[in-house]
């Protein structure tokens, strides 16, 4: 079995984030959401794996390799426009062969990974299967109707009035036979081929599209709050290991880890916390439920529950609670005279204030 893992698409919920980078690049403990997808792909016996990319390619690439890291050989697949899921899967048409694949959309976290679902859809051959969860706001993705015995009976796209709780997750297992779908279906209300809707024709087309339901920790990350709340998450099950440099006047708390090539001076951290090569810590408080990134610069300021990317940099404030801050993003106080806010902050970015 093929997997295609799809790592386009235009992330406008994660805005100004993916103005510059790709959403399954964003990190989860210091790790890009994608690679949890592609350790997954792996441990479950997937060898083969297409990544579909759109306008940032080339960073995916560069990051991610030939897969060698992962036991994966992986091609890169070219989307040259966000048109949706079901494109993406015409565009790996070559690629895919009359194979039966896996699908993962990059920028999910499903905790339990997907050994099971592979072994019940190598169990059970379907022309389709789809894994569901129950949700509270089914309306914010695919929906499914199911019968008792597991059958797909109907499937809806973003519904306004959900017909069931169930919302569909971003892994899905087809046979050939979604080809001739993907082919029949035509652009929805928001412009793209939906999975959706070429998964719904082959219900309606007779071919037989099982589901399997889970209530196990999953995570669309196309938001600011769901990439935190994964980011909390996924350091719950981190484990401390100091590999930098922690000096005496420090305290560390939990479970907290420190990159090689990183300093901790002066400074509190209540873990889980990760600490990436090269940042520096002074004089702060950090923690619980934080991910500093490479090169980051923390000083006379204290952060919890947020992710600094790449060399941002936080000076003498406090506090910051629930933030991302992006790469070599700066955050400092302004000066004491006049008593003003002062913003250098890019297209479609969000500052909440507290005065
Ligand atoms: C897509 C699918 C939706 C599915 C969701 C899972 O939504 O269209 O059916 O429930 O992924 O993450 P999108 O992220 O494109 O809004």
């Amino acid at each position: 079995m093929k997997a295609l893992v799809l790592a386009g698409g235009t992330g406008s919920r994660l805005r100004p984030f993916t103005h510059t980078g790709a959403k399954q690049l964003l990190p989860i403990a210091n790790k890009p959401v994608l690679f949890y997808a592609l350790e997954s792909l792996a441990a479950a016996g997937i060898r083969e794996v297409g990544v579909v990319v759109g306008e940032y390619g080339r960073e995916i690439r560069e990051l991610t390799g030939d897969g060698d890291a992962f036991g994966l050989r992986i091609e890169y697949l070219r989307q040259n426009r966000p048109l949706g899921l079901a494109h993406a899967v015409r565009v790996a048409r070559d690629f895919l062969g009359d194979d039966d694949f896996l699908l993962y959309l990059g920028d999910n976290y499903l905790q339990q990974g997907v050994t099971d679902f592979v072994r019940r859809t190598v169990a059970d051959p379907a022309a389709a299967r789809l894994l569901l969860t129950p949700v509270a706001d089914p309306s914010a993705f695919g929906v499914a109707e199911i019968d008792a015995e597991g059958n797909v009976l109907r499937l809806e796209e973003k519904p306004d009035s959900p017909r069931s709780a169930l919302a569909l997750i971003g892994v899905y297992a087809f046979s050939p036979a979604v080809h001739e779908a993907v082919r029949a279906i035509t652009p929805s209300a928001r412009g793209e081929l939906e999975l959706t809707h070429a998964v719904q024709w082959m219900i309606e087309h007779g071919l037989r599209v099982r589901a399997d339901t889970t209530t196990r920790p999953w995570r669309d990350t196309g938001s600011v709050d769901d990439l935190l709340e994964v980011n909390h998450h996924v350091l719950d099950g981190v484990e401390g290991l100091v590999e930098g440099k922690v000096d005496a006047h420090s305290t560390l708390v939990g479970r907290v880890r420190v990159a090689e090539g990183a300093i901790v001076r002066g400074s509190r951290v209540v873990g889980p916390v990760v600490i990436g090569a090269g940042a520096v810590v002074s004089n702060s408080s950090v923690g619980p439920y934080t991910s500093i990134g490479e090169d980051c610069r923390v000083e006379d300021s204290a952060i919890e529950h947020s992710v600094l990317l790449r060399g941002a940099q936080v000076e003498g404030v406090s506090r910051i609670e629930s933030s991302l801050i992006g790469r070599s993003a700066v955050v400092r106080p302004a000066p004491r005279l006049p008593r003003a806010h002062q913003l250098v902050i890019g297209d479609y970015s969000k500052v909440y204030l507290t005065s």
